[in-house]
């Protein structure tokens, strides 16, 4: 399948990490990229690689939980751009919670930045695409998302609510000439699971993760899920009865 190429793009969460490698990705293929997070340092670091590499990345400090200035704002460059071509909804954060000593502070800050934060992010200006018949949304879900995790309730839920969503989406706009792509990483390097102490199948590099995530991003997969051995591994996991399930996943944390 051709790759597709993007004038604009919009990534959030692209102050660290996946997000950031997308970034930089896109950048250096010559799309003008807007890349959203809190960090305003980092972000400014990612401008000054781009631009060395002769690529274009604007910063854009933003906090996605609060929906309606984020909202705002992505309509604002939408607007001064001349379109967005691509909207990334990257920002995630991966707090545990455990359901034994359940920390509401801690589901909320996850459901505010991997639900409602992803899901403004997404739709922002997605009547303007729909209006131009044109735009790719994409949304980074996680392997987590098909399966209740240990002490995951709030994150395996949150990815579940983005890969419904985006579904969902996909049925809606078909024929629109908005496309719909929903990634599913296993793990990969990040400042995410760099504090994780538990076991992580088939852990991947950064630049490799972020090379499969762009590569099914511009050739305009639905639904993406790497690496394929813990993708295998997690279909096998979603056969289990609970009587096998229950105790094994106890066991594991
Ligand atoms: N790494 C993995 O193994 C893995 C696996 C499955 C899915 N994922 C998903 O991949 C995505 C990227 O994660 P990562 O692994 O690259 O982790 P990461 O390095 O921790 O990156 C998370 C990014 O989200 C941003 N962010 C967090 N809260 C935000 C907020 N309120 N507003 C705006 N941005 C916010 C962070 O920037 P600031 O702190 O600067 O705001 C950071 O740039 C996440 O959605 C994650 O759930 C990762």
């Amino acid at each position: 399948m051709a790759e597709q190429k993007y004038g604009t793009a919009l990534v959030t969460g692209a102050s660290s990490g996946l997000g950031r490698g997308l970034a930089l990705r896109f950048a250096k293929r010559g799309t003008r990229v807007f890349a959203a997070a809190r960090r305003r340092d980092q972000l400014q670091s990612l401008a000054e690689e781009a631009h060395a590499a002769g690529g274009t990345v604007e910063p854009v400090e933003m906090d996605v939980s609060r929906t309606d200035e984020t909202i705002a704002r992505i309509q604002r460059i939408d607007a001064d751009c001349g379109g967005l071509d691509l909207v990334v909804a990257n920002a995630g954060v991966g707090l545990d919670t455990n359901g034994r000593r359940f920390d509401w502070e801690r589901a909320k800050k996850v459901l505010e930045v991997n639900v409602t934060g992803a899901a403004a992010t997404l739709t922002a200006v997605l009547p303007k695409m729909v209006e131009r018949k044109r735009g790719h949304l994409v949304g980074v879900s996680s392997l987590a998302a098909f399966k209740g995790l240990p002490k995951n309730a709030a994150y395996s839920g949150s990815k579940a609510f983005l890969y419904i969503f985006m579904e969902s989406l996909r049925v809606d706009l078909q024929g629109t000439g908005v496309r719909v792509t929903c990634i599913h990483p296993g793990f990969v390097k990040s400042e995410m699971t760099a504090p994780n102490r538990h076991p992580m199948p088939f852990l991947m590099e950064t630049e490799a993760g972020v090379e499969r995530m762009a590569r099914a991003i511009t050739r305009g997969v639905s639904v993406y899920t790497f690496p394929w051995q813990t993708a295998a591994l997690t279909r096998l996991v979603m056969a289990l009865p609970d009587f096998i399930y229950l105790p094994l996943a106890r066991r594991v944390r």
